[in-house]
């Protein structure tokens, strides 16, 4: 049976011109530059400009992928649109882009889950290309958060973005694409980030409108905890799952939600900071297109070479959080991911060596992320006993 790959082939990304920066932000609500990029790394986000909305924004997206990847929109067989802010309720915002597309032999679907949409949609499409159902796949993140944003609210208001960002997935012969897949919620955990009026539940009503109900509540500092430790983990599974370790990986994408949760979970994974692809500070957190944006940008900058292992991983609304490792292929792609594989031993003692390899990796992690939250659960009384003192000191 023939054997198909995943392979990206085509990748686009779009942002309004309309930029509002920290200071911006400061004419607004009680906030400063200085508060907003030591806590979150954020300079300046993308604002939609009045008419545009999601499906426009990922249109253009889609179309710029499709050009790289020298097919046209008839070509799709599918598209799969994430995103947690469409156009209307109905119809789904992946019809309206299949129609002004004019992809008229796709299927067209939306998915949505928080932040993680876009990853969860890479490794949903790999599944139709690699049982050989569909040829070309187009997935596409984009959202207009500044819809969905309370603009009085400095908790919210100072993170989000809008943009759009948009790959094609096509079936391939070449070995690499997706290599490891972890997809995970805890619903448990749903009300940290919620739209609390919109929806079939209970009618909108102008009082809740009044209080602001129909936009974004967040507890951030819930999703902070939640972040800093699924992140971790779902790296640390889909590298282990591939029988690598951290030292494999070429690249990092992360979700774009805070430097601070970037740089956590770096350290707590071991990695080189160097490793990894932060845009926050221009764009803010566009959940579903802050992955594939952050993609764009690395291949626009020649940090993806074939052969490279790339982790894209997110958390968001749900919570969900996803990860997935992802081999480019390439005319170089590396036949011996492995550094065991190069000695001559037999094919047994070479997997268990890789196993040790891969465990010893794993238990490293695993301390230093429990020195972390040690050295987390003495420095916050503490941080939070100097506060009081402060206050009452009247400074
Ligand atoms: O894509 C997934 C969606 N969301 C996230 O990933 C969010 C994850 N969480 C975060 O990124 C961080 O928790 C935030 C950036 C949201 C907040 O940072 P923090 O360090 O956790 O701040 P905090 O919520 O603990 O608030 C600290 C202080 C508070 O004042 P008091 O109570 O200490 O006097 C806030 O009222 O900072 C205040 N504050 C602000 N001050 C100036 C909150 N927002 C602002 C602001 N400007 N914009």
């Amino acid at each position: 049976m023939t054997t198909y790959y995943s392979k990206i082939t085509g990748w686009g990304m779009y942002v309004p011109e309309r930029v509002l920066t920290n200071h911006d932000l400061a004419q607004m609500v009680d906030t400063s530059d200085e508060w907003i990029v030591t806590r979150t790394g954020i300079r300046e986000r993308h604002i939609a400009a009045d008419g545009e909305a999601t499906v426009s924004m990922a249109l253009k997206a889609s179309e710029k992928a499709l050009e790289v990847a020298g097919i046209t929109a008839a070509d799709l067989d599918l598209i799969i649109f994430a995103s947690s802010t469409p156009d209307y309720l109905c119809p789904p915002a992946s019809s309206l882009l299949q129609d002004r597309l004019g992809a008229t032999k796709a299927g067209a679907m939306v998915l949505v889950a928080g932040c993680s949409g876009f990853v969860y949609g890479l490794v949903t499409a790999s599944q139709f290309i690699q049982t050989g159902l569909y040829q070309h796949i187009l997935v596409v993140g984009t959202e207009k958060l500044s819809w969905a944003v309370d603009w009085s609210d400095r908790n919210t208001c100072v993170l989000f973005g809008d943009g759009a960002g948009a790959v094609i997935v096509s079936r391939s012969l070449e070995p690499g694409g997706l290599i490891s897949a972890r997809l995970g919620s805890e619903g448990a955990e749903g009300d940290a980030l919620i739209v609390p009026a919109i929806g079939s539940i209970e009618p909108l009503t102008p009082e809740k409108i009044e209080r602001n109900e129909h936009k974004i509540r967040m507890d951030g500092r819930r999703i902070f905890k939640f972040a800093t430790q699924v992140m971790v983990d779902a790296v640390v599974d889909v590298v282990s799952a591939a029988g690598l370790t951290i030292n494999d990986i070429d690249l990092i994408i992360p979700h774009q939600a805070n430097e601070r949760i970037i740089d956590l979970a770096v350290r707590r994974l071991g990695v080189d900071r160097s490793k990894v692809l932060i845009n926050i500070d221009r764009y803010g957190n566009t959940s579903a297109a802050s992955v594939p944006l952050a993609l764009c940008e690395a291949l626009d900058q020649g940090r993806i070479q074939p052969g490279d292992r790339i982790v894209m991983v997110a958390f968001g609304a749900g919570l969900t959080y996803a990860a997935c490792l992802w081999e480019w292929q390439g005319a170089e792609t590396r036949e011996e991911p492995i550094l065991v594989s190069n000695w001559p031993i037999s094919e047994t003692l070479r997997e268990r060596l890789q196993q040790m390899r891969v465990a010893a990796w794993r238990a490293q992690t695993e301390a230093r992320a429990k020195l972390s939250d040690a050295t987390m659960a003495v420095m916050l009384p503490l941080y939070t006993f100097r506060k009081g003192v402060k206050k009452r000191l009247g400074k």
